[in-house]
């Protein structure tokens, strides 16, 4: 097993970088390129071992998909053109590509069988597969359909109403996505506003769908027409940078050309509720999405109460929120975040395990945790558990902590961030 042994800094970190594509957005791309019909370009795509998965599968449904560093090219000839694969499609670690390809291949008249690694393994699919299902679909798998492996038969679809009982993005897109292919109008009603890329990046493919409070309606047997996406900076992974220079001393950073998309950004707002020295400048629209430019100064974190609406607007950064909760100088709660539990680990679990055996004084509950601050972090030797967000979460926290740290497992995050170390670099003021 691989590690890595991370340093405390001397000195604050400053510039300016970009980070790499985001990862819904550019898993989006592929997906919408390979229903489309003609060439879809994508530039800025996230080449991370996740959105390699939904390329790959793709292919194995016979699209021809040419991917040059951050540039892909997909000749999508339409959705009805899938073909059945020869072989199982492995998702690996990816949660995004499962929930959403499973609405895909709900509707085409093949047979499909799905594998995850062991992460993904233990992650609920009947989420999905249970609308899927009433739609017409035959889905079955380990304890009755709802892990991983599954084996899939597509069907005429029925369109459908469905009430979502999770707060999810890929559970939304995954019904969405079966409604392409169903007759009639397919209907979400989502509770709470979860990311809603699917819903741009139809539009931006020359598709309808409609949102209204809450209702998001799609209609059946759409055509969609390939189209160029540039993806922009993912704000999930901007988050550890910005974190990292608001805790450590004398920092500056500015992450440039970062997606602002009103739904990803709960990050800004706990940042500016914290007393986050923090300045964003929306620049441009790209591709239906606001993108701009977001720098954090140094500054002492001022506790807060996080819970409600917000959550699903920050579900990817509560990890590194919590770390920087334990540098605040009170009491910070986190609530209504159960679905953190279904997430790469159980990560209130990993994320309290984590932050405790560097010396944090926080405890679990049910659907968050309590983080009580003002903490000085000691060094210690732990582990990403194959989560590359835990891993991230962890590497932020060496810089702070007064001995080194151990990382166990930081192959991790290439899951989403392959050259994180590198950018982090790039902003260490030596
Ligand atoms: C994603 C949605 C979120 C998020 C994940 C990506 C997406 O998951 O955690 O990293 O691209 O739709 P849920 O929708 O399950 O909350």
């Amino acid at each position: 097993m691989s590690e890595k042994v991370l340093h405390p800094i001397d000195n604050g970190l400053r510039g300016n970088l970009q980070v790499p594509g985001d990862k819904s957005i550019s898993h989006r791309a592929i997906i919408f390129g390979s229903i489309a019909k003609g060439k879809t370009t994508v530039t800025h795509f996230l080449d991370g071992e996740d959105c390699m998965r939904t390329i790959a599968a793709f292919q194995a449904m016979g699209v021809e998909i040419n991917k040059n560093g951050q540039t892909v090219e997909i000749y999508g000839n339409g959705i009805n053109a899938l073909k059945e694969p020869v072989v199982p499609i492995n998702l690996g670690n990816s949660g995004t590509t499962a929930r959403l390809l499973l609405g895909i291949l709900a509707g085409l008249p093949h047979h499909f069988t799905l594998y995850g690694d062991e992460s993904l393994s233990k992650r609920p699919m009947d989420r999905v597969a249970i609308p899927l299902r009433q739609m017409g679909a035959t889905i079955d798998g380990r304890d009755n359909g709802t892990y991983l492996p599954l084996a899939v038969r597509g069907a005429k679809l029925t369109s459908i109403t469905f009430e979502t009982p999770v707060k999810s993005a890929q559970v939304k897109s995954g019904v969405l996505l079966a409604g392409l292919l169903a007759k009639g109008t397919t209907e979400v009603v989502e509770k709470t506003t979860t990311r809603d890329h699917t819903e741009n990046m139809l539009k931006a493919f020359g598709g309808h769908i409609t949102s209204d409070t809450g209702t998001i309606s799609i209609q059946g047997e759409q055509e969609l027409q390939g189209t160029s996406i540039h993806v922009p900076g993912d704000i999930s992974s901007a988050a550890f940078f910005l974190v990292a220079a608001a805790i450590t001393e004398g920092s500056s950073v500015t992450v440039e050309d970062v997606g602002l998309n009103p739904t990803r950004t709960g990050i800004i707002d706990v940042l500016k509720q914290m007393n986050i020295d923090i300045t964003v400048v929306e620049e441009r629209t790209i591709g239906g999405e606001p993108v701009g430019s977001i720098t954090v100064n140094a500054s002492t974190p001022k506790p807060i109460v996080i819970d409600g609406e917000i959550i699903p607007r920050i579900i990817d950064e509560i990890p590194i929120i919590a770390l920087l909760a334990t540098q605040a100088n009170g009491k910070t709660i986190i609530r209504d975040a159960e679905e953190l539990r279904y997430k790469e680990t159980d990560r209130i679990a990993s994320v309290v395990q984590t932050l405790q055996a560097l010396g944090a004084n926080i405890e679990a509950t049910n659907d968050g945790m309590v983080i009580y601050g003002n903490d000085t972090l000691t060094g210690a030797e732990v582990d990403s558990y194959g989560d590359h967000r835990i891993g991230m979460m962890i590497a932020i926290a060496s810089l702070i902590t007064k001995n080194s740290i151990t990382l166990k497992n930081p192959d991790c995050i290439a899951v989403s961030y392959p050259s994180f170390f590198n950018d982090l670099d790039k902003i260490l003021d030596k």
